[in-house]
């Protein structure tokens, strides 16, 4: 049965983020002030081929697919932050995933949100805003199958009365939080967010709501955060868009120059072997309009980490961290060491 554990009262998110929400972006925007950081949506199916795999070099947990891709890293600094986010239309494989990570995460997630084919077509994502039933018996299975809170995300549904009447649902089956992204269905990221219907979901419902949607035009400073979530009367924020163009927007300091920040997330990169193509979108990312600059040429023409540091001129940082992990690697068990 979930219990205790993490809060999703007062606190600010990064929003789950295919590509983007790989661990070094999650680890930057905890040390940038994010209370919560959700991953990538992970699809139940390859999830549930995954092997768990301690790699004492890096000092991480991957989560290994039968060709060795490593589908989820993780590691004990976000133990108790991160929230798993699975993409599933299936109870039983969901619970299977579930407990696959549960040890190693601070809560579960279904994506019920997604409007992108990939994730529609199985039935997953913002298709199951249409089977309430399917949702339910995924959340209560996951709910009583977990020892860690559970939630999910979704979007909003065509009239006030049948969002809050879903979320009302949702709340019955025990879930610890659910992130309401304050778009419709069929519109896209650019258009407003409707904080009305946020509003009236949190007015309906005790569970704690987290207010998502915000990025681009509400939110856009760390002062923002603290207006959006009034805005919308919900318990807590997340954002998706304005945390990965700048993830200092977590932090109450202020933010910071973005070549900062790409520098930081890099040595997250480099540290955690990230796999370059997704070191490189997210670099882009950032990058926003200087994407055709010469330091963007020089990234997008990149193929391997080593190279993306020279973009950044840290080289130095690359080989220190390539030789110190060289040595971790020769003294363990096994490893080559003498
Ligand atoms: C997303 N979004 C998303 N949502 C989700 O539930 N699971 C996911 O894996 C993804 N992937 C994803 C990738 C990228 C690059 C973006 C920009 C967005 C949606 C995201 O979590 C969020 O709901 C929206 O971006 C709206 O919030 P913001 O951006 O206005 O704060």
């Amino acid at each position: 049965m979930a219990a205790g554990g993490l809060s999703f009262r007062n606190i600010t998110a990064l929003a789950p983020m295919v590509r983007v929400g790989t661990l070094p972006m999650r680890l930057l925007a905890l040390d940038y002030g994010a209370d919560v950081v959700y991953c990538e949506e992970l699809i139940d199916i390859k999830m549930a081929q995954c092997r768990r795999v301690v790699n004492d070099e890096l000092e991480t947990v991957d989560f290994v697919a039968p060709d060795d891709r490593v589908m989820f890293r993780t590691c004990e600094r976000e133990r108790h932050r991160v929230v798993f986010q699975m993409g599933t239309a299936d109870p039983d494989r969901a619970l299977t995933v579930a407990q696959l990570v549960e040890k190693d995460v601070a809560a579960i997630d279904v994506n019920m949100g997604c409007p992108k084919e990939y994730s529609t077509k199985g039935g997953m994502g913002a298709a199951l805003l249409s089977e309430p039933d399917k949702i339910e018996a995924i959340l209560r299975k996951l709910v009583t199958g977990v020892s860690i809170p559970v939630t999910c995300k979704i979007r909003i549904l065509p009239s006030l009365e049948e969002s809050v009447a879903l979320v009302q649902r949702i709340e019955k089956t025990g879930v610890a939080a659910v992130a309401v992204h304050g778009r419709f269905k069929d519109e896209r990221p650019r258009h407003p967010v409707h904080c009305d219907y946020i509003e009236a979901v949190c007015r309906a419902v005790s569970v704690p709501i987290i207010a998502n949607g915000g990025s681009l035009d509400l939110v856009k400073t760390h002062a923002d955060i603290e207006e959006f979530r009034k805005a919308t009367g919900a318990s807590s924020v997340m954002l998706g868009r304005a945390a990965m163009w700048n993830a200092s927007v977590f932090s109450s300091r202020g933010p910071l120059p973005v070549e900062t920040v790409m520098e930081e997330y890099l040595r997250y990169a480099i540290r955690y072997d990230n796999h370059t193509f997704n070191t490189k979108y997210c670099l882009c990312q950032m990058l926003r309009d200087k994407v055709e600059s010469p330091l963007g040429k020089q990234v997008q023409a990149a193929q391997t980490n080593a190279e993306i540091s020279e973009a950044y001129g840290l080289q130095h940082f690359y080989q220190q961290t390539q030789d110190q992990l060289r040595a971790k690697r020769d003294a363990l068990p096994g490893g080559g060491g003498t």
